[in-house]
């Protein structure tokens, strides 16, 4: 029987209140017991939109007060491990996060190490695969038209920390969830590493998956310009196999041409990003409630997948600063956050 789960959530910017509203959209699933930001306009703001739901002025005392099922946190990245503390103090069953995971490989494998050691099955919000177009993509790659896939094209033109994650895991995802096993990279470019979503301005990435099927990953400035004119939804998913290929885009795009089509290009539009996003939290969070229910279900955006996106990222930056190929897993972590280290070796270029 489908259980109800009483949700507790920090942060109220743009993503809080999507995944305040994906909770709100699933009542026989989610109750929302608390919600906290530091800023007080926050709070007010979603009770204005939401209605009356319980508010305190920081996350610790939100936990005490309402012991919750599931704790929700969607704030900067840099904000990310002493909730997850919070997180595992409470005894909570669930954790949903935003992406990226950390702003260093050593944070992120804190954060899974805790959370998985005490058992707390967690999302982290990797949820474009729920896009319209990104579905249609899933179905034609598990039609088995496409034949056998051999390369997978990633590309965003946005940085890696705001949207290559995303096009990280896509590429793992829409391989069937495999694994990479070798990693190389190239890396340019300093005006982003200050950011608080830090990274090179341009990563350019190669990686072979266990099944032997190759990524070409490219995130930032150098990136192709799919939808000319746009950044963050400026990002494509193409893969290749022995009957064709197919690619989604994240305004809307999709495309196939394979041995079924007669080798002829179909092509489809459906709304972009900015029209679709609000519908993609409440099948997200259901998906959610479902592995809260039973741990065979494991949501598509579980942390695991997230964690191994991140080790992919690090993987890439390692073997540009070191210029060889980067065997996964890593068998050491890095000695410092990498983002460090190609703020003092990366030559300065103009500003993204
Ligand atoms: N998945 C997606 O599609 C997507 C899209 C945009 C942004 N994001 C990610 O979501 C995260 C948040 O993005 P945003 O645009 O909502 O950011 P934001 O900076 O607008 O909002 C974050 C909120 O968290 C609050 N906050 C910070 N520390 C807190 C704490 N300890 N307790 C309670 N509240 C706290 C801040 O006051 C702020 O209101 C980022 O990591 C970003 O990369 C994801």
């Amino acid at each position: 029987m489908a259980m109800m789960n009483r949700v507790a959530i920090a942060g109220l910017g743009p993503r809080g209140m999507a995944h305040l509203r994906g909770f709100l959209e699933n009542p026989e699933r989610f109750e929302v017991v608390g919600i906290s930001d530091l800023v007080n306009e926050k709070v007010a703001a979603a009770i204005a939109e939401f209605g009356e739901i319980p508010a305190f002025a920081d996350a610790r005392t939100m936990l005490e007060a309402t012991r919750p099922d599931v704790f929700c946190f969607c704030t900067p990245p840099s904000v990310r491990l002493s909730l997850a503390r919070l997180a595992v103090e409470f005894g909570v069953r669930g954790v949903a996060m935003e992406k990226p995971l950390a702003v260093s490989l050593s944070e992120a494998r804190q954060l899974r190490d805790l959370l998985d050691g005490a058992g707390i099955r967690t999302v982290v919000c990797l949820q474009h695969k729920y896009l319209k177009q990104m579905r249609r993509l899933q179905m034609v790659v598990e039609s088995g038209a496409l034949g056998e896939l051999n390369t997978i094209e990633a590309s965003c033109r946005s940085w890696l920390s705001v949207v290559g994650v995303h096009y990280i895991d896509y590429a793992l995802w829409i391989a069937g969830n495999r694994r990479a096993t070798r990693v190389c990279g190239h890396v340019h470019g300093t005006g982003k590493l200050d950011n608080p979503h830090p990274s090179p301005d341009y990563v350019l990435g190669h990686w072979t998956l266990d099944n032997g099927c190759r990524v070409c990953f490219q995130s930032g400035i150098d990136a192709p310009d799919y939808v000319p004119g746009k950044l963050h939804t400026n990002s494509r998913l193409t893969c290749h196999g022995t009957h064709g290929y197919a690619w989604a885009d994240t305004e809307g795009g999709w495309g196939t041409l394979n041995r079924e089509t007669g080798g002829v290009l179909v092509e489809s539009r459906d709304p972009g990003w900015p029209e679709q996003w609000p519908e993609l939290q409440k099948p997200y969070s259901a998906d959610f409630a479902d592995w809260l229910d039973d741990k065979s279900r494991v949501h598509p955006c579980n942390l695991a997948q997230a964690y191994h996106g991140f080790e992919i990222a690090t993987a890439m930056y390692l073997s540009a600063l070191e210029n060889r190929v980067v065997d996964l897993p890593l068998a050491e972590l890095p000695e410092e956050p990498l983002v460090e280290r190609m703020r003092r070796e990366l030559p300065e270029e103009p500003k993204q």
